[in-house]
């Protein structure tokens, strides 16, 4: 049994947006001009269950920007989606969040607009929520995975293409786990090495496996999964998987390869060092279960959202309704794109020429059951992420998953995946986290009342 929600700590902390300088391509490389909360690119920010995170971010970029917290069941006031649920945090200003994460796990925050250019340069962080392990890990490695697309005087290349935006996205020109080319570390020999691999890349999607060392999944997107083998697991943009390996004998070496890419590619490698533990046997204890509500199957609520390219009709884009509070918003450029390549429910988010927010793409009510059937039209695959909720995925019809919870899943081409959840009150975003899909149309928004 889980022990009761905690009252913890209260963190106040100050998130400064910021352009810093770093050398992405080696210590002798060039200085590129990154973006970051922190002084490091993808700073890890550690609570524990039942603290309290106050964060301030303060503005210092040349343009409006917010946080949202990815996967993170907070209020819909604090969500970060600039105009849904707040104003854009212009240059020079600052908002401050609050919320008390109700789920333990590994989870990321980004802006929500101009992601391509702004998550593009580096601007994202971590955010792990700590406490659901029945025994302490002896070692606990964040690799947040994500390309860099530079030129080789360390300037940035374009981050979002027509070629790419109308495809699979743009990809990065150098890979990089924790924003450096190679990731190695030590590790307790026969320790246990808690892995938390994120994908916060734009576009590319990576398929996870371990060599040299048994592993098991024990989360998905931050939700504590009964652990099993891990042979490979794909996670697409946003998706996050949270490994226990069981460290070899000392002197050993064992790596977390990427199996997607063309040849497997390292996106750590991890050498063991004498400690005082003994060999024994493996079988993770898992971790406490999560407090998320569990969709009531018998009776949901059944919608459907096709995945698919932009028609000429989805241009035809419609404002919310007079009354609405949101109809005096406009988007600004930052918010929308010059064209339009996809669309859900062949109804795409606006772009240069349609600047009123969209009406929302279903009205649900607060506390009910759903069960969300998802397809995909296109040839590509998209990696489809509800705000403000986790997920259950109940099957997918062209991939072979166990049940899992989730708050972004991967939906291959021409694939039929049914999701359920229970409802929470708001204005919810729902989109394909494929950087350039969400910007050229694929992406809207629930509403629930
Ligand atoms: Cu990572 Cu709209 O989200
Ligand atoms: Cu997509």
């Amino acid at each position: 049994m889980r022990p009761p929600f905690p009252v913890g700590r209260r963190h106040e902390l100050t998130f400064t947006a910021a352009e810093r300088e770093a050398r992405l391509l080696g210590p002798a490389g060039p200085v590129s001009r990154i973006w970051t909360y922190t002084d490091e690119p993808f700073g890890v920010t550690r609570l524990r269950l039942g603290d309290t995170l106050q964060a301030r971010l303060v503005n210092r970029l040349p343009e409006h920007t917010s946080m949202h917290w990815h996967g993170i069941r907070v209020p819909n006031s604090q969500d970060g989606v600039q105009y849904l649920t707040q104003p854009p945090v212009e240059p020079g200003e600052s908002f401050t969040y609050e919320f008390t994460p109700p789920d333990t796990g590994t989870f990321f925050f980004h802006p929500h607009c101009n992601e391509t250019g702004q998550v593009g340069r580096g601007l994202a962080g971590i955010l792990i929520v700590e406490g659901e392990e029945q025994e302490p890990s002896h070692a606990d490695i964040v690799l947040a995975n994500k390309d860099w697309r530079l030129a080789d005087d360390g300037s940035w290349l374009p981050f979002d293409t027509p070629e790419g935006a109308s495809r699979a996205g743009t990809f990065g020109t150098v890979r990089a786990v924790n924003g450096m080319q190679a990731f190695s570390a030590d590790v307790p020999a026969h320790g246990d090495i808690r892995l938390r691999i994120l994908n916060l890349d734009a576009s590319r999607m990576i398929e996870v496996g371990v060599e040299g060392a048994e592993a098991y999944v024990i989360a998905t997107d931050g939700n504590p999964v009964e652990p099993f083998p891990l042979h490979t697991w794909r996670l697409g943009a946003a998706m996050r998987l949270d490994v226990l390996v069981r460290a070899p004998a000392a002197g050993r070496t064992f790596q977390v390869l990427d199996y997607f890419s063309a040849e497997p590619w390292p996106l750590a490698t991890l050498k063991t060092v004498e400690a005082s533990l003994r060999p024994r046997p493996f079988s993770p204890k898992p971790l406490y279960a999560s407090l998320v509500p569990r969709a009531d199957l018998k009776n949901a609520e059944r919608m459907s959202f096709a995945f698919s390219a932009a028609t000429g009709a989805a241009n035809f884009v419609q404002a919310v309704a007079q009354d609405d509070p949101l109809s005096k918003v406009l988007l600004d450029s930052l918010c929308v794109q010059d064209s339009t390549f996809w669309a859900i429910n062949k109804v795409s988010w606006p772009n240069a020429d349609h600047r009123r927010m969209p009406p929302p793409l279903a009205m649900l009510q607060a506390g009910k059951s759903y069960v969300f059937e998802l397809m995909n039209a296109t040839p590509h695959p998209h990696p489809i992420h509800l705000h403000g909720h986790m997920f259950e995925v109940l099957s997918a019809s062209r991939s072979d998953v166990p049940r899992f919870m989730a708050d972004t899943v991967l939906l291959h081409p021409k694939e039929r995946i049914e999701i359920a959840f229970v409802a929470e009150r708001g204005d919810w975003m729902f989109h394909c986290h494929i950087l350039e899909h969400l910007e050229f149309g694929m992406m809207g928004y629930v509403r629930v009342v």
